[in-house]
């Protein structure tokens, strides 16, 4: 069951990063001030209400899952999860809020992009390190074994 949460919560995470990232560039590309204004908004509500539910379940699941194990993959896991979880808080929570905020009064400074380019680096990294994450998961797991 908590494993069954741990791969739920997980892929709730990367969908979410990843849907956030296609719909920002999609958005800011067609450039229509009140459509990214829209996008903005929807990213952090409900966008953010599952993101950062969704980091905090993986982790402590991901915990949980690991007290009866040691080893090489669970290593890594570990010691990458507190970059996912600064990540996300640090870095893509605050993007969200500020580039909301500015988006609806139509305040697109240089700010603005400074910001949104860090929120776009940001987020592929994430992807990466959670992407690294689910590859040990699936060989703890067995999951790439072939059938003999
Ligand atoms: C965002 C970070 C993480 C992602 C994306 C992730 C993803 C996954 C995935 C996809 C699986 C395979 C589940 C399955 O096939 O049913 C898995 C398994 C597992 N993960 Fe994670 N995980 C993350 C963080 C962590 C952390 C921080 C820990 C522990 C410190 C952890 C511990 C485990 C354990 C022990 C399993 C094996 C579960 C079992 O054998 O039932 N994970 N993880």
């Amino acid at each position: 069951m908590k494993s069954k949460i741990h791969l739920l919560a997980a892929f709730t995470a990367i969908l979410t990063i990843a849907t956030f990232w296609i719909s920002t560039v999609v958005v800011e590309l067609g450039g229509d001030p009140q459509a990214i204004a829209y996008v903005k908004n929807l990213i952090v509500m409900p966008g953010l209400f599952i993101l950062v539910p969704a980091i905090a379940i993986t982790g402590m699941t991901g915990f949980f899952l690991s007290q009866s194990r040691s080893g090489r993959l669970i290593d890594s896991k570990k010691k990458r999860m507190p970059f996912i979880a600064a990540n996300g808080l640090l870095i893509l929570l605050p993007s969200a809020i500020m580039l909301n905020l500015w988006a609806a009064d139509g305040n697109f400074t240089t700010q603005f992009y400074i910001v949104q380019g860090l929120e776009l680096v940001a987020g592929p990294v994430n992807l990466i390190l959670m992407g690294l994450s689910v590859r040990d998961g699936f060989k703890m797991k067995g999951r790439f074994r072939t059938k003999s």
